[in-house]
Order: C-alpha cells, then structure tokens, then sequence
C-alpha cells in the first residue's frame, strides 16, 4: 500500500476513534524525517505541503519528487494532501500532479477578508465535483483560522458556526472540514502561557454532533515547546516566546471528533534546532548532508512523540 485518499485514511481513524496528523512539509529532507517517523511508529500519516512553499521554485518538480519518496515506503498508508489551496486552478493542478486529497480554502476573499458564506459554498463545491470525478478527497474551511509567519500581520480569526456547518457539508459535499477554534497558524499564537483551556472545543463537539460523516480538521495545532525554541536560540536563533495548543487539548479535540491534526511549525522548530545546532558545533561545516541529517533526525524524534499522542502510532495494520 502506498496513497490513499484522505476518506479512507480518516474513515478508518474515525472506526477505530484516533486521530491522525498531518504535517507540513517544505522539502524533501523534512518529508523524509514524516515517513520514516511513520514506518518506525507503524502510523499512517497525512503527508501535506502549501503550494509554493519549498525551496525548489517549482511545484512540478517538488511534488513530482514528493511522490517517488512515498513510493519507498509501500508499508505507510499515506494521503499526500495540498494546505490551503487558495483557488480551484491550484487544487486542480495537484490532483493531476497525483494528490490524494486537496484542501480549498474558500474562507478568505481576494483581498484576504471573510468570504461570504455563499461564495465559499460555491469555490468549495466546484472542487468537491472536480476532485471527486478523480478519486480525490477535499477539505474546505468553515470560519477563518487567523495566523501569522512572522508575529506581526495577522489574519482576523472567525469562529466557526455550527449551524452553518451543516449547511456546508450538505451544499458543498466535503469529506472534510477545518473548523476555526480559536487556534492560529504560525510559529506566533498565544502570547501568554495557557491558564486553562484556550480553544473552543465546545464548538468542536457541536459540529461533530451535526455533521457525523465529515471528519473534522485542527489546524494550527503546534505547541510551540520551549524547549525546541531553546534550542533553536542557544544555537543562534532569535525566535521570540509564543505558547501554543496543549497536547491535552489535542487529545481532548480528538476525543470530542477531529480526526485530522494540522501540524507544520512543531517540527520545523525541531528541524531548525536539528541545523543550528549542527552548524555551531562546526561553524566550518559546509556541508548540507551533515546539517540537513542532523535537522532530519531532530525532526524525526518529534514526529514519533506527536504520532503517539494522537493515537496513529501501531494503526498502520488496520489498513492492510
Ligand atoms: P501550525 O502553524 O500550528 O504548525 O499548524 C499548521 C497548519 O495548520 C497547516 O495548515
């Protein structure tokens, strides 16, 4: 076994009640370190990836190259799956390329406001016909997860509505949904330590109760550790303080129905401090097979540690 789609990956996750992560990647070093955490955990995994965000300038060739990897670990189950496709065209050009799932994010306007409900419905539901057409899974988004990659511009955080989800699923026929929280994305979300429960699971077990055969998505699920962005800074970084999700709130959002848990900044940290350290222990170091293998393996460890905690770890055999 190799791909699968998102629905057969998270339909068999929701049988048996886990949750599975889905981590981003931005090369082909750092995709390696979420399979080989996979094959050495016995998980299936969710391999994601946002159009244009990897080194090599050219979504043919990265996602070409994304796929030939997969193909070295016939044991994983995994869905290859774009983040946040922003338009249809995108979303169609990774299900030629040979994704098995593709999110549109039809949440936001051009100008990056709100969309209206009735014109996410109607870019969400064009890709649920086209993908569907072509064995492929699709995501969309109900309300707006804000975020930020460098602390400073933020997008506006709208809170999912359950009674529109309903709605939603019914009109645009997704397989899955990225429900808004209260979570962000990026290495910069809470600015103080968690007092108490900060995300609105409540909204989490509302819409699982109206949409049971949808499996529900977290995005913005790091957790920011301080101990990766220690390490990251001891060897020369300057990543500022942010809290992220709790592992206890993960595990309570899988209990109350996400199946899917968006995961990207964790493991770039790990990956970050896995370089940086490598680098300052031999600032003659050249060399990007040393460094970038030091950077894999720190990933690497991570991933195996998210893996349990959301439960895939030991459920590759259920789909054999
Ligand atoms: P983080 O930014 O919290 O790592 O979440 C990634 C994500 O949600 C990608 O869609």
């Amino acid at each position: 076994m190799t791909l699968v789609t998102n629905r057969t990956l998270l339909d068999v996750a929701a049988g048996a009640g886990f949750g599975v992560g889905a981590f981003n990647v931005a090369d082909l070093t750092m995709a390696q370190a979420v399979l080989d955490a996979a094959r050495a955990t016995d998980s299936p995994v969710i391999v994601e990836t946002l159009a244009g965000s990897h080194p090599s300038g050219s979504d043919t060739v990265f996602w070409g190259l994304l796929l030939r990897l997969i193909d070295e670990y016939p044991e994983v189950p995994v869905a290859l799956h774009l983040d946040h496709g922003p338009t249809f065209e995108t979303c169609a050009r990774a299900i030629s390329a040979g994704f098995t799932s593709v999110m549109i994010d039809g949440s936001l306007d051009a100008a990056g406001r709100p969309a209206s409900f009735a014109a996410n419905v109607a870019v969400t539901r064009e890709v649920v016909a086209y993908a569907h057409a072509r064995g492929v899974s699709v995501e969309g988004e109900l309300g707006t997860i804000g975020g930020s990659k460098d602390g400073t511009a933020r997008a506006e955080i709208v809170l999912a509505d359950p009674s529109e989800a309903a709605a939603f699923v019914a009109a645009t026929g997704v397989d899955a949904l990225a429900v808004a929280v209260g979570t962000s994305h990026g290495a910069y979300k809470f600015s103080a330590p968690p007092d108490g429960p900060m995300l609105r699971l409540d909204l989490v077990a509302a819409i699982a109760a109206v949409v049971p055969a949808t499996h529900l998505v977290l995005h913005g699920s790091s957790s920011l550790p301080s101990p990766l962005r220690s390490r990251v800074n001891a060897a020369g970084g300057t990543v500022p303080s942010s809290w992220g999700v709790a592992d206890e709130e993960k595990v309570r959002a899988i209990e109350l129905g996400v199946r899917k848990i968006n995961q990207g900044m964790d493991h770039y940290l790990a990956y970050t401090a896995g370089v940086r350290e490598a680098l300052a222990a031999d600032p003659a170091c050249v060399d990007p097979a040393v460094y970038l293998a030091a950077g894999r393996e720190s990933a690497q460890r991570l991933l195996e540690e998210r893996m349990v905690l959301f439960g895939q770890a030991g459920r590759a055999p259920l789909y054999r």
